[in-house]
């Protein structure tokens, strides 16, 4: 009796020749690092040298969180990356009353250049990639980074990194969107073209599954909405008149690693070859960088558990292994205790640390693509694929992502699938150890890790003397030309620049940009 996968797909007791038909592997997987890229993105992979180690971190103040990243350089990890909190994240200084309650809160707070400054404070930006989870305001915190780079002495065109910069995804499931589709869009399109010119190595897009998969999607569904998604911020490029290998391989993309291995592999490895043969067949790229999906993996959150949270060590080696096994990039490791609170150091530290077993002491990168070959994920990773382009049609039919989102439809069939999931936990079906089978009677004791809640006064502090010592009519000004340019054809990413060059706050800056292009509010509230 075949098990249902969590794309709803069968899995089979057994196995054999049968499960691959007549297809020749050689013909079909090609090789790694070449069109269709099934077998991963470059011909090496993990021989030469391992996925980006990037722990997702920040809180507090840009203190707090420069000491944090400096821990983590300590302890081996290769990568930074940056979490901002709400505030930030939605365009609001940390004494907008509407910030109250959330500075500092599940990410750093960034209200100005002085705040990007202490962030960076001692850390060399030519020798780091860092990523920066943030989307609608993405444009600013990459100028904030370029500018604090450019007083390290390092230009522009040393920069490597990411910014998130995906308002598709927040619209249909994480909610940090400011402006409309057209205007996001718009900038969208601003940000590929100024990182084309002044920031040649900056990945300009992380076109993100990962909150989707949170929010309950299936691996279908994650990879199907999030390359529908990759193909509205194309199709958006090329009509802003770019070509399309001028952009698309700076292009990149995040996904979720959950503890359902073979499954995942499958996804991943239908991903790279779903999106090889949209960018080669609908879109005409000709630079074999156009048609990498290079991506990042996080482990599932949402398979943390506050019960018995030493559990989660387990299961976040496994999703680690899914993900490596699978052929990430880059990937974060979430904390034992992420369940419960922010993470300590201590917990921190050995979420780097399984990567670092993963990486040195298991065979699993001597070798690209382990799995290829193996009846199950070669038959599973066509089965998926099918899905996949399945749920891709559907959002063609709808007229492409924004239009399916006007609809509601991404979200929909999410929400379908997370109550189909949370039904199955409830009844006992769907096993989630320490949870609804293998309790303990009693839980034991656990000291979670704290935000000073003063964070809220000292920010405050710190915009009040900003404010105080800047040049307020240089500002002025500078915020003029910004909407001036939001309101007709030229780049915004320059004059957003010499606002924050001149000390403008973060608030300030969105805040003029939503005087031009107003605020999204959802058609099916
Ligand atoms: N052979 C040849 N070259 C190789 C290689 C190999 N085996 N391995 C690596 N390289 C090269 C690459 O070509 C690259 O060079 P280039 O930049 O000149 O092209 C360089 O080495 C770095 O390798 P990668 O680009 O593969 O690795 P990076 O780590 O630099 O980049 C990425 C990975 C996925 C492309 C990038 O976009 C990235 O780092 N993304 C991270 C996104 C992220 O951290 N997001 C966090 C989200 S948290 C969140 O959303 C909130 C929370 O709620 C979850």
């Amino acid at each position: 009796m075949a098990r249902e996968s969590e794309s709803g797909l069968p899995i089979e007791p057994v196995y054999g020749p049968a499960a691959q038909g007549d297809w020749d592997p050689a013909e079909k997987l090609g090789q790694p690092g070449a069109y269709p890229f099934t077998r991963g993105v470059y011909p090496s992979m993990y021989t030469g040298r391992p996925w980006t180690m990037r722990q997702y971190a920040g809180f507090g103040t840009a203190t707090e969180s420069n000491a944090r990243y400096k821990q983590l350089i300590a302890n081996g990890t290769t990568g930074l990356s940056v979490a901002f909190d709400l505030p930030t994240q939605m365009g609001h200084d940390s004494d907008a009353p509407i910030a109250s309650g959330e500075v500092g809160k599940v990410g750093v707070a960034i209200d100005s250049i002085d705040d990007m400054r202490v962030l960076f404070d001692g850390i060399p930006l030519d020798r780091v990639s860092t990523s920066m989870t943030i989307n609608a305001p993405a444009a600013l915190l990459l100028v904030l980074y370029q500018l604090v780079a450019e007083e390290q002495g390092i230009s522009a065109d040393r920069l490597t990194g990411t910014i998130q910069n995906d308002v598709l995804k927040e619209y249909i499931a994480r909610g940090t969107y400011i402006f409309p589709p057209t205007p996001s869009l718009r900038l969208t399109a601003d940000i590929f073209k100024y990182c084309r010119a002044e920031m040649p190595r900056w990945n300009t897009i992380s076109i993100s599954g990962y909150h989707m998969a949170e929010a309950g999607a299936s691996p279908a569904q994650e990879i199907a909405f999030t390359l529908a998604d990759g193909i509205e911020y194309v199709r958006t490029a090329v009509a802003a008149g770019m070509d399309v290998d001028d952009f698309a391989p700076r292009l990149s993309f995040f996904f979720v690693a959950r503890t359902t291995i073979l499954e995942e592999v499958a996804k991943f490895r239908a991903a790279r070859r779903i999106w090889a043969r949209v960018m080669r067949e609908e879109f005409g790229a000709k630079n074999p960088k156009s048609l990498m999906l290079r991506f990042h993996t996080q482990t599932a959150g949402v398979q943390l558990t506050a019960q018995q949270p030493e559990i989660n060590l387990v299961r976040v080696a496994v999703q680690g292994l899914a993900a490596v096994l699978g052929g990430t990039q880059s990937l974060h490791t979430n904390s034992f205790d992420e369940a419960l609170a922010l993470p300590t150091d201590k917990s921190a530290r050995l979420a780097l640390r399984t990567q670092q077993v993963l990486a040195y002491e298991t065979d699993v990168t001597a070798t690209v693509d382990p799995f290829a070959g193996s009846y199950v994920v070669e038959r599973m990773t066509d089965d998926v694929e099918v899905a996949v382009l399945e749920l891709m049609q559907k959002v063609e039919d709808l007229g492409g992502a924004v239009n399916a989102i006007e609809h509601g439809f991404q979200k929909n069939e999410i929400e379908i699938n997370a109550y189909r999931i949370a039904q199955e936990t409830d009844s006992g079906e769907r096993v989630v150890v320490g949870v609804n089978r293998f309790q303990l009677d009693e839980e034991e004791p656990y000291e979670p890790l704290r935000v000073d809640p003063a964070i809220e006064a000292q920010q405050a502090e710190r915009l009040a003397t900003l404010r105080a010592e800047r040049d307020q009519q240089l500002v002025d000004s500078a915020l003029t030309s910004l909407k001036k340019a939001a309101d007709g054809e030229d780049n915004v990413l320059y004059p957003m620049k010499e606002a924050l060059r001149a000390r403008a706050t973060v608030g300030e800056v969105s805040n003029a940009l939503r005087e031009v292009w107003g605020t999204y509010v959802p058609s099916n509230l």
